[in-house]
């Protein structure tokens, strides 16, 4: 029996540190080590007989799966395919040991699913889960959209697709919104051309780099037909179910936690209400929109305790979430005519107006 040698299994804070923020251009690698499953690990005679348990409590991935379980609510067949590949990396390495020559999977992959279904977070997810199972030397994520690749002039593109391909090297490019790299209507776009680069690099880089595209279904369709050599590349094509309504609520009771709140016991009936209006109003957005009321309510609390008439507090009333902030919202503003009345009573509604959060 051999086990596979490592070294560190990181720490579950290290993890939760790792938190995707959309918008950010490049993600930092999790501190945790990979395994080595360098010059280190024996070759094993063809009569050697393995415990993949042991070599799998070994990576530390199942420690990082009941992470990714526990911070993220639902998502199981997400869930599922994480674990798939997991299993299929270690299953791989051991093979190796045997001697048996493996070419690298292919691990490139296709996150569809609605606004604010968790794929910028299961990416970085990912680029850990890879970089701890010794796929990705860094496992750092740089995410980016079609105008980090694709340049306005001739001669643009090329030099900007291969500085973001550079920067992914040993990590995960996740290429948001995917389906605007091409453009049907314009012949002349030098998205394809973007688009050429990737697919070799996709082909002759697989094991250093891993690449993710993301976007709607319907969307992502259209650019798979239009571009079956992306298509046949992609090995995952990962759905991202939209959440129910009692997966938005376990959802905020999360992010309350985080922050340091709670839901007050008459506050949650109002908050499953106010769940199911916004997920019947236009824009509704799953869990961003929860994280966006969540911070609204803690605004309204904000203010209801600091101009209240008893300015006097204690930890209770700093950590309640009450009915009334979750109330004020103008998804309680009947729509008579379907427009959305500004919010009541509160300094809010800043930017476009167009959240009803
Ligand atoms: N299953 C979940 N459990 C807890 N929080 C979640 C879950 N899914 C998403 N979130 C949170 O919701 C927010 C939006 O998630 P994320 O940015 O990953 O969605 P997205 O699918 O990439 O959205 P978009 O298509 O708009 O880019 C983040 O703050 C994330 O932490
Ligand atoms: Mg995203």
């Amino acid at each position: 029996m051999c086990a596979v040698r490592m070294n560190g299994l990181g720490d579950r804070s290290a993890v939760r540190r790792g938190f995707a923020m959309p918008g950010s251009a490049v993600a930092p690698a999790p501190e945790v080590a990979p395994v080595d499953d360098g010059g280190a690990a024996p070759s094993l005679a063809p009569d050697a007989v393995v415990d993949l348990a042991a070599e799998r409590s070994a990576t530390g991935v199942d420690e990082l799966l009941a992470v990714l379980d526990a911070e993220l609510v639902g998502l199981a067949p997400v869930k599922a395919r994480i674990a798939e590949i997991a299993a299929l990396l270690l299953v791989d390495r051991t093979r190796a040991r045997f001697g048996i020559s493996t070419a690298p999977p292919n691990l490139h992959m296709c996150f569809t699913g609605g606004p604010g279904t968790g794929k910028t977070t299961v990416a970085l997810r990912m680029a850990g889960l890879l970089h701890r199972l010794g796929y990705l030397r860094r496992g750092h994520l740089v995410t980016v959209t079609r105008d980090d690749l694709v340049g306005q002039y001739v001669g643009h593109t090329a030099p900007k697709t291969r500085d973001v391909l550079k920067r992914a090297m040993g990590g995960v490019l996740f290429i948001d919104e995917a389906y605007y790299l091409h453009k049907a209507e314009n012949e002349r776009d030098y998205g394809s051309e973007s688009i050429e680069i990737l697919l070799q690099v996709m082909e002759n880089h697989r094991d250093d780099v891993v690449v993710i595209l993301a976007g709607y279904a319907a969307e992502m369709d259209v650019f798979f037909r239009s571009n079956p050599g992306m298509s046949s590349r992609i090995a995952h094509h990962i759905t991202f179910p939209a959440y129910t309504a009692d997966e938005l609520e376990q959802i905020a009771d999360r992010m309350a936690d985080q922050l340091g709140y709670v839901f007050a016991p008459d506050t949650r009936p109002v908050l499953r209400d106010y769940l199911e209006r916004r997920m019947a109003r236009p824009r509704f957005a799953n869990a961003r929109s929860v994280r966006n009321a969540v911070e609204r309510a803690r605004l309204r609390q904000a203010r209801r305790l600091v101009d209240g008439p008893d300015p006097r507090v204690d930890r209770d009333a700093l950590t309640t979430i009450e009915p009334a902030d979750l109330l004020a919202s103008r998804v309680f503003d009947p729509e008579p005519d379907g427009t959305e009345p500004g919010e009541r009573g509160t300094a809010e509604g800043c930017g476009s107006g167009t959240m009803p959060e």
